[in-house]
């Protein structure tokens, strides 16, 4: 999976073609081989097409609106609105999309203590590497993908259209790519790393 590690890009522009429902499978499946904290496996896959898009889209519209008029749950984001309404637009094109949730999630405004804290973010890490490893299966099969964050511009109105148990956490756009993007800028390996041995 090296090569896929290196040549996987985040896709913004997808073709029409359906993805194969054994493909869609095939990718979550690799998704359940993640590895998670004490093996609790906190993950949770909706799939989205047709209909139920158009239906879910609008619900993302909704909250986008909601944010623009005063009503924000990210005041402090306002300038991202524009970048979510792109996103929107990735999400039209593409044939496929997944909602991934933490079945064992708290409400984001939940109070926590420390401990229930830890159990969050370690259930948030090994969903987090579940997604990952989706992104690598679905570059292997030559179908591009997009995480999206964006959603938590329109919350509350996705988890009402959900309607599920647990904590939403991430959309993934799946489908073939009309583009190939160069890739983007990382930081350097050598920037990133810090070497800790003898102190001489
Ligand atoms: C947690 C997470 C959330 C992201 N949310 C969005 C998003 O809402 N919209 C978007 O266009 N890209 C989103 N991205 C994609 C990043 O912008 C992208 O991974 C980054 O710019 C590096 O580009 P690359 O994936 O092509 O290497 C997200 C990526 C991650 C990991």
């Amino acid at each position: 999976m090296i090569r896929e590690i290196y040549e996987r890009r985040s896709i913004r522009k997808f073709s029409e073609k359906p993805l194969s429902k054994q493909d869609i499978m095939e990718i979550i499946e690799s998704g359940t081989k993640a590895p998670s904290s004490k093996n609790r496996q906190p993950w949770k896959y909706i799939v989205v097409q047709g209909e139920a898009k158009r239906e879910m889209l609008e619900a993302f519209r909704t909250g986008i609106k909601r944010e623009e008029n005063g009503e924000a749950l990210l005041p402090g984001s306002r300038q991202h609105i524009s970048a979510a309404k792109y996103t929107v637009k990735i999400m039209e094109q593409a044939p496929v999309i997944l909602f991934a949730v933490n079945p064992l999630g708290k409400d984001i405004f939940a109070e926590m203590t420390p401990e229930e804290r830890i159990y969050e973010i370690c259930n948030i890490q090994s969903l987090s590497a579940s997604i990952q490893n989706m992104l690598l299966a679905a570059e292997e099969k030559g179908i591009g993908s997009l995480w999206i964050c964006d959603i938590y511009f329109a919350y509350g109105e996705l988890c009402r259209w959900l309607d599920t148990e647990g904590e939403l956490l991430a959309a993934i756009a799946f489908g073939y790519p009309e583009e190939s993007p160069g890739a983007r800028p990382r930081r350097a390996v050598e920037d990133v790393v810090e070497w800790r041995k003898d102190r001489t």
